[in-house]
């Protein structure tokens, strides 16, 4: 969680105007706390940030408890010095949420797109909304959400029939156009999707696996999420306790 603290805060450090691309769900919690922790002390500040979420439910207000927008506000926006007119999200709410969706990536496009992603790692293997299958060179969209992914959502609402079943999320195209990219997974739950990302052949049946094709993605998993891997001796080799390797 720290390295991945430390990988933002000394990408905000070298450009304090960086555009961000952020990402919702219980794995981001402890790493947003640790952002909140360093803005209150002084070593981190998002003044002059610009961000961009990866995904909002399709039908729900900005101020739905179960929505993105509320989230981010309550972990993040809320509890720093983020500017909310710098914060953008797709809205779930949009008469059109076809047209939003396009909007939404020329908003990206007219930002000058995203310097650094940060990404969840769903059980399945998606990548924001990109659920398996998902077109490899997508931009922002509407998609289906999977049963596995309403499940997995299903403690953010009340009841099962309130739990969305449509998203609009940047496409796997757009995360690969960002500059770089962090991709945080913790827990064995996502030891078998992690194994697939990384080792797994490139495939749209694991969105994430499309990181195989970016030059500057960096993994941070926990013991968990990274005890399906195959080929781990070698990852230790090479990033001795998760460090970089002395030639990056
Ligand atoms: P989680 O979700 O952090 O709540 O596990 C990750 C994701 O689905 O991208």
């Amino acid at each position: 969680m720290s390295r991945a603290a430390d990988i933002l805060t000394a990408a905000v450090k070298a450009k304090s105007a960086i555009t961000l691309g952020l990402a919702t769900g219980g794995t981001m919690v402890p790493l947003y706390a640790e952002l909140v922790a360093r803005n209150r002390a002084g070593s981190l500040s998002l003044a002059r940030a610009t961000t961009f979420n990866l995904d909002e439910y399709v039908g729900l207000a900005p101020d739905h408890p179960g929505s993105c927008h509320r989230f981010m506000a309550e972990v993040l926006f809320d509890p720093t010095d983020m500017r909310a007119s710098h914060a953008h999200l797709p809205h779930g709410d949009a008469l059109d949420p076809k047209v939003e969706a396009q909007a939404f990536q020329a908003r990206i496009d007219a930002a000058g797109g995203i310097d650094l992603q940060l990404l969840g790692l769903g059980q399945n293997g998606h990548i924001g909304f990109n659920e398996p299958t998902s077109s490899l060179g997508s931009r922002t969209r509407i998609k289906t959400l999977t049963v596995s992914t309403r499940c997995a959502n299903r403690q953010y609402f009340e009841i099962e029939a309130d739990v969305p079943r449509y998203a609009i999320t940047m496409g796997i195209a757009t995360i690969l156009e960002a500059r770089a990219i962090v991709l945080l997974a913790t827990g064995s739950a996502k030891a078998a999707a992690a194994s697939a990302m990384i080792e797994g052949p490139l495939s749209a049946v694991c969105p994430a696996s499309a990181l195989q094709l970016h030059p500057r993605a960096t993994v941070v998993l926990d013991a968990g999420a990274a005890s399906a891997l195959q080929l781990s001796d070698h990852f230790q080799h090479v990033h001795p306790e998760g460090q970089d390797s002395v030639f990056s």
